[in-house]
């Protein structure tokens, strides 16, 4: 079941510049950090109310993020929903004939996390993320 939004994804040029103005100007709480190899980013949750910002700053001009920078210049990316199980999520969506990005749920910032396809979506990139119950069990290595 989806369950809230967790997070919109916004793409920037660097991960600093983006805190400057999400941290430091608009007074969101910066909760996490990391550097997510296998996605090709550095990654940024900040809190407000309950709801979040994920800022990516692609590690180089291969993989998804660093061509939406590329091609876009950054900016708002794709929407995150929580669900309390994200490979029955998958498989559900799955099911309903969606087209995916991921076959299986796998490691983000969020949690558990998998990507539908824009195709899929009248290109609105789609998030799912099964927050980790304990979050030192997470397989990012933090930033500090
Ligand atoms: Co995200």
């Amino acid at each position: 079941m989806l369950t809230r939004i967790h997070h919109v994804g916004v793409v920037v040029p660097s991960l600093e510049e983006g805190l400057r103005f999400w941290r430091d100007t608009l007074g969101m709480r910066l909760t996490k950090s990391a550097t997510i190899e296998e996605q090709g980013v550095r990654a940024a949750l900040l809190e407000v109310g309950g709801s979040e910002v994920e800022l990516l700053e692609p590690l180089g001009p291969e993989g998804g993020v660093g061509k939406f920078l590329a091609r876009r210049g950054g900016g708002l990316h794709h929407v995150c929903f929580e669900t309390d199980d994200v490979a029955r999520e998958l498989a559900d969506a799955k099911a309903k004939g969606i087209q995916l990005i991921d076959q299986a749920p796998r490691h983000g910032l969020a949690g558990m996390i998998c990507f539908l396809h824009p195709k899929a979506t009248r290109g609105v990139l789609v998030e799912y993320a099964q927050p980790f119950d304990d979050e030192s069990h997470g397989a990012n290595k933090p930033d500090k």
